[in-house]
């Protein structure tokens, strides 16, 4: 772990967003939504809602679990559309709960659902209270993690940094995390970004989940296509809808969301030593599968998010 002068960008990542003051996600709920820095999908429609629903009642009848784990519900939007699309006969004896790191989200989450769900505040607990069998998903949390960034410079991969101006700075050549993104022939000058901190989160807990299905919903793309025509990579910040790069991203540190596209190669690697994935598909190629929709609208603006379905293999 680099510990010199200057700040990873992936610290950086960390204080702005997660710092438990003055982060992004501690400061001020209204940042999500319509009103808000940027809006996520059950903003724009209940089609992934009722998506989610039929394949949460699916998995659960699948795999003889009972227990429903949601990880990062924001607002609780997508909390309260899907429990509300699940079957009656299946909500009847589901319990359902809620993992959220943001203790200001986590204090709104209770006044919407109160006792109705069970509140934690890591997967750990989350688990434990389930016996480790239970079906999880989650949306949009997955870029909420801090990414590690990297330049090609001189045929070599570089971690980024910001100095006290931050202004960007390339560190000496050092491991590189375990990402298929290392293995594309890129040209100088590439910029990627891998969210290290996920594969270490999940690493974490991976092992205590021992029976169900995991749904994960990003924007993002296999490793291959991830930064066709995007030799600056995809980091970038959001406020009141705008959308930021470059130095700007830097700017207004715990006031903007700041966020990279997720390599869902990485994701389905990452977890094999646990996990059984099936190739991740388009949200609009789930939403058919899983609610018969058309909501052409919702399709189009979805076109960015990805989506994986893993079981656990033991
Ligand atoms: C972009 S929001 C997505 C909100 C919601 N899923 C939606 O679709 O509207 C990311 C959420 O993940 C939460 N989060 C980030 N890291 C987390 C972690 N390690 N454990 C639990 N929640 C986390 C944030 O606090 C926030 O609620």
């Amino acid at each position: 772990m680099y510990s010199g002068p200057f700040e990873t960008i992936e610290d950086f990542m960390a204080r702005a967003l997660h710092d438990p003051v003055r982060g992004y996600y501690a400061r001020n709920i209204r940042s999500i939504g319509a009103r808000g820095d940027f809006t996520t999908a059950p903003q724009l429609s209940e089609a992934p809602a009722r998506a989610i629903a039929a394949w949460v009642a699916r998995a659960l009848r699948e795999t003889k679990t009972r227990h429903v784990i949601e990880i990062g519900p924001g607002l609780g939007t997508l909390t309260a559309q899907v429990i509300q699309n699940l079957p009656f006969t299946t909500s009847f004896r589901t319990r359902f709960h809620l993992v959220e790191s943001s203790p200001v989200l986590a204090e709104h989450q209770k006044s919407l659902f109160g006792k109705k769900v069970a509140h934690h505040m890591s997967i750990l607990d989350a688990l434990q209270s389930c016996s480790g069998e239970a079906v999880i998903f989650s949306n949009e949390l997955v870029d909420a993690f801090p990414a590690r960034v990297f330049r090609k410079n001189q045929r070599v991969w570089r971690e980024l940094a910001l100095d006290s101006l931050m202004k960007e700075v390339l560190l000496p050549p050092t491991e590189l995390p375990p990402s298929s993104i290392f293995r594309i022939p890129f040209e100088e000058n590439q910029t990627v970004e891998v969210h290290d901190a996920y594969r270490l989160w999940l690493e974490s807990w991976l092992p205590q989940w021992t029976r169900g299905e995991m749904l994960t919903i990003d924007y993002g793309d296999i490793a291959e296509r991830l930064y066709h025509r995007r030799p600056q990579g995809s980091l970038r910040a959001y406020l009141l809808h705008q959308h930021l790069h470059g130095a700007a991203v830097f700017e207004n540190r715990g006031h903007q969301d700041i966020t990279a596209d997720v390599n869902f190669t990485d994701l389905v690697t990452w977890s094999q030593p646990w996990l059984s994935s099936s190739p991740s598909q388009s949200f609009a190629d789930f939403i058919h599968a899983f609610s018969k929709s058309s909501d052409s609208h919702f399709v189009e603006a979805a076109a960015h998010f990805r989506v994986l379905i893993q079981k656990s293999a033991r």
